[in-house]
C-alpha cells in the first residue's frame, strides 16, 4: 500500500546522529525507572521484586485495571471501560484510521500537525482536505474555513490539541464550535492529545472525548509523562461502536500491550500530578530562555507557544528550511526540524525542553549562523 514518507520521523532518524545540541526532540525530562520510583516515593526493592515475580503472559487483553483506571482519571467523563490501550499514540492514531476509514470517505485534517493525521487516511484512499493553521491566526483552526470544508459526507475531523509543532491550544469554547460543526454533519472528531496536561499556565483543557459523544481522544505516556520508551498509548471515547471496531481491528496487530509497560505506566499515572508539575515547571524555565532569544534575535519571529514542548520559529534569511537545518546539523551540531516536514517554509520547529545548556548554546549558534545574512 502506498503511503507518503513520514517527513518528521525520517528527518529525525537521519539527523539525530549529528546532534550535539538537541533542539529537535519533543520530550521533556525523560525518566528512568529509578527516577520515576524516586519521584513516586516507591521502594525500589519492593517494586522490582513485585515486577520480577510477574508471570510474563499476555496479561489483561484489554489492559490492566490499574492502567485503565489511571488513564480514565485524566478525563472528566471517561470510565476505564471507555479506554483501549495501544502501542503509543502512534498506534492509537493508526488504529482509529484503520478501523473507521474506508476509500472515498471524506476526512478533514489540520496542518501543520503530526503527519499521521492526514497521510494515513490518504493512504486508505480517503479524500483528505487540509485545514491550514496559520501563524496570523495563532495556529488555531479558522471556524469559517472549517464550515466551508465540512459537509454531510465528512466522516472525520482530525485535530491535535495542544498542537505539535506550534504549541497552540484550542480553548474549550473553540473546541465546542468545532464540535457543533462535527455534530451537524455526524462526523467523528479524532483529537491527538499527546501533549494534553502541558499547558504552561497549569490549566487543564477538557478532552474532546469529554465534550463530544463522537469524540475520540488519542494519547500516551510519551510526552506528558516523559516515558516515551514504554510505548504505551491509548484511545478513549464514549462511542461504544468505535471502541468495538477498534478492539476488533486491534486483535489483528497487537493482542495485548506489554504487561511491563503497563505496570510502569500505571505507577506514573497514579502520580500524574507530580510528573506533570515538574514538566510544566521545566517547560516554563526553558520557554523563558527561548522567548528572550526570539525577542533579541532580529532574524526570527514566532507565535509564543502556550502549551506543549515545541514552537515554530520563522526566519527572514533567504535559505529553505531543509538546507538551513541540514547545514546547522552537519556543520554546527544543532539539531532542529525544518518547516519542510510540516509543509511550511522559512521556519523550523524547535523542541526547547531537552536540556537548558543545550538550548542556550544551540540558540547562540543559530544566532551566529544568521549573522552571515545581516
Ligand atoms: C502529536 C503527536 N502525536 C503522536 C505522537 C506519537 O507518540 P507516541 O510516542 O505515543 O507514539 C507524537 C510524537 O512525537 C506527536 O508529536
Amino acid at each position: 500500500m502506498q503511503i507518503q514518507t513520514f517527513k518528521v520521523e525520517e528527518w529525525m532518524n537521519e539527523y539525530e546522529k549529528y546532534c550535539k545540541y538537541d533542539l529537535g526532540n519533543t520530550t521533556v525530562n525523560i525518566l528512568s525507572i529509578d527516577e520515576l520510583l524516586k519521584m513516586c516515593e516507591i521502594d525500589r526493592k519492593a517494586f522490582w521484586q513485585n515486577l520480577s515475580s510477574k508471570k510474563l503472559g499476555y496479561g489483561d487483553i484489554k489492559g490492566s485495571d490499574d492502567l485503565k483506571q489511571g488513564i480514565a482519571s485524566l478525563y472528566q467523563h471517561i470510565n476505564p471501560e471507555d479506554v483501549l490501550p495501544t502501542a503509543g499514540a502512534a498506534g492509537a492514531n493508526h488504529l482509529v484510521f484503520y478501523s473507521l476509514i474506508e476509500p472515498e470517505d471524506n476526512v478533514i485534517s489540520v496542518i501543520p500537525t503530526y503527519q499521521q493525521l492526514y497521510s494515513i487516511p490518504a493512504s486508505f484512499k480517503a479524500d483528505v482536505k487540509l485545514l491550514r493553521l496559520k501563524k496570523e491566526n495563532n495556529f488555531l483552526p479558522d471556524i469559517n474555513e472549517l464550515k466551508r470544508l465540512a459537509n454531510k459526507k465528512t466522516k472525520m475531523i482530525c485535530i491535535n490539541n495542544p498542537n505539535n509543532p506550534a504549541g497552540s491550544l484550542i480553548s474549550e469554547n473553540l473546541m465546542n464550535e468545532i464540535i457543533n460543526i462535527a455534530r451537524e454533519n455526524e462526523s467523528y472528531i479524532l483529537c491527538d492529545e499527546v501533549y494534553r496536561g502541558l499547558n504552561h499556565d497549569g490549566s487543564v483543557t477538557p478532552s474532546v472525548s469529554d465534550l463530544y459523544e463522537k469524540g475520540i481522544s488519542t494519547s500516551s505516556m510519551s510526552k506528558t509523562f516523559s516515558l516515551a520508551g514504554v510505548r504505551l498509548g491509548w484511545l478513549a471515547t464514549k462511542d461504544k461502536s468505535v471502541l468495538k471496531q477498534c478492539m476488533s481491528h486491534r486483535e489483528y496487530s497487537l493482542i495485548s500491550c506489554s504487561i511491563l509497560d503497563e505496570a510502569v505506566s500505571a505507577l506514573a499515572l497514579k502520580n500524574a500530578d507530580k510528573i506533570i508539575n515538574k514538566n510544566v515547571s521545566t517547560i516554563n524555565e526553558h520557554l523563558k530562555i527561548l522567548d528572550d532569544w526570539v525577542r533579541n534575535e532580529k532574524h526570527v519571529s514566532y507565535v509564543k507557544p502556550v502549551s506543549g514542548t515545541t514552537a515554530m520559529i520563522y526566519y527572514d534569511a533567504d535559505i529553505k528550511s531543509k538546507e538551513l537545518c541540514d547545514r546547522l546539523a552537519k556543520e554546527k551540531g544543532v539539531f532542529l526540524t525544518p518547516g519542510f516536514c510540516f509543509e511550511e517554509e522559512f521556519c523550523f520547529r524547535i523542541g526547547y525542553c531537552k536540556g537548558l545548556q543545550q538550548l542556550k548554546k544551540g540558540l547562540e549558534i543559530i544566532s551566529e549562523y544568521f549573522r552571515q545574512f545581516s
